[in-house]
């Protein structure tokens, strides 16, 4: 319907005014549109600050939960979803550009595994602000917290602390890309990991019965019985077959000890902390390196000329037999002196046919199978024999504990050391 106007029809006497004094109180048309437009530009202007308010805070509020960190092309990592900045993308630069500065790309080509980016806000919240009470252990690179994702899973959350000597750095990245280049049910599984200012931190899944060294040298009183100890010293020698045969790339630990042995709720063990481990060239009787690692668990050659070889993992592992077998630690000064180092009093008791004497009393109390725990005696006292060559390696230690071999060996006499300072666990 359109609007009739009649121009013609007279004015109501009040508004009946002299044509001048009409044009001087009405705004000219050109004022008008002029304020209109100015009304039109503010309250535009408004609505797109609050606009931008508003996306500021969504975007603030769901800012990268965990985004994936693939190990393809990290120029891919710039275009994803998350836009224009993307913190993984950040991090996986880093890792890459580290790769090519440590000369040792040609050992990482085939990562494995994809982890996921967590942003510092999603783990402090899951560990209720890195609290107190979620700390589940300190090592030399820092805590360990306990954590919740909002998802419900739980969480290891691994804080390194940065020094100086930006070890802290350099553990991290070799962490993330050993883990991601490996996979293997005796090994810890990585879920992720954050870069954010000075922080770096480890994401793991967590274990419920956190580390081996808590049941042989801690107090919490829970018996392993023999089964149970035979599962966490084959499921060990498995990962360590693996990291030094079969994966893709020949790694060598550096660090097998109790602490780093991470046991699940039905105790399925996997060796943990990678932040020292080597990837290992393959036509390489050993590396000359500086020491790094844990006294007591050490191999001669490795302590005393820095000579690392996957033996080392394997002298490692013939100690950490021995501890669990025995249930204490490699060296304790509490006890007198024929008995501080492990090895050492295992193998005068070996040489007085008296083994029996050195086991775990209450394992013996449950009632233990002799044969079994000869065999894994036997095996651990092959791999702490002085010399690198003589250690067998971890497929045939294998084989020996599952009795798929003969036992035609005769160990020989490990080297002790004479550690000045003999202390316990101190690297
Ligand atoms: N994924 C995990 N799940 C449950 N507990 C864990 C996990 N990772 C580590 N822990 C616990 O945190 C403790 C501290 O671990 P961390 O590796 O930092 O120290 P460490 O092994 O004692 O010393 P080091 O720094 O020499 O390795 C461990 O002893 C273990 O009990
Ligand atoms: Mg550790």
């Amino acid at each position: 319907m359109r609007l009739k106007m009649n121009h013609k029809a007279p004015y109501p006497p009040q508004l009946r005014m002299p044509l001048r004094e009409l044009q001087a109180e009405a705004p000219s048309p050109s004022s008008q549109e002029k304020s209109d437009a100015v009304y039109f530009v503010l309250g535009g202007a408004i609505v797109l600050v609050i606009l931008f308010i508003l996306l500021f805070v969504l975007w603030k509020r769901f800012k990268l939960p965990a985004v994936p960190v693939t190990k393809a092309d990290p120029s891919e990592e710039k275009q994803s979803v998350y836009g224009k900045y993307d913190e993984s993308a950040d991090v996986m630069n880093m890792i890459f550009a580290s790769k090519q500065q440590s000369g040792s790309s040609e050992f990482l080509s085939g990562n494995l595994r994809t982890i996921s980016y967590f942003a510092y806000q999603t783990l402090k919240k899951a560990t209720k602000n890195f609290c107190p009470d979620n700390l589940l252990g300190s090592g030399g690179f820092g805590p360990v917290y306990q954590g919740k994702l909002v998802d419900g899973r739980m969480i290891a959350v691994k804080k390194l602390s940065l020094n100086k000597s930006q070890q802290g750095e350099k553990e991290f990245l070799v962490e993330v890309r050993t883990i991601t280049s490996i996979q293997h049910k005796n090994l810890v599984r990585l879920l992720g990991c954050c870069a954010d200012g000075p922080q770096r931190i480890l994401v793991y899944e967590y274990m419920k019965n956190r580390s081996l060294d808590l049941f042989i040298h801690g107090n919490t009183g829970q018996f392993l019985n023999w089964s149970t100890r035979v599962q966490i010293i084959l499921g060990v020698a498995r990962g360590l077959q693996y990291l030094h045969e079969d994966s893709h790339t020949r790694i060598v630990h550096r660090d097998i000890k109790a602490s780093n042995i991470l046991l699940d709720g039905k105790f399925h063990p996997r060796i943990g902390d990678f932040g020292l481990a080597r990837f290992f060239p393959e036509d390489q009787a050993y590396l000359s390196t500086q020491f790094a690692g844990t006294l007591g668990y050490t191999a001669p050659e490795y302590a005393t000329r820095g000579e690392l070889s996957e033996k080392a993992d394997i002298y490692s592992f013939g100690v950490l037999v021995l501890e669990i077998i025995c249930c204490r630690k490699n060296t304790d000064h509490t006890l007198p002196s024929e008995m501080q180092y492990l090895p050492e009093y295992a193998w005068k008791l070996y040489e007085n046919a008296r083994i029996l004497d050195i086991v775990d009393p209450k394992l013996r109390e449950d009632g233990l199978v002799e044969k079994d725990v000869m065999r894994a005696f036997h095996v651990a006292l092959l791999c702490v024999q002085p010399h690198a060559h003589l250690r067998p390696p971890m497929s045939e230690i294998v084989a020996l504990l599952t009795f798929k071999m003969e036992m035609v060996t005769t160990p020989m006499r490990p080297t002790f050391l004479n550690w000045t300072h003999r202390k316990d666990d101190e690297a």
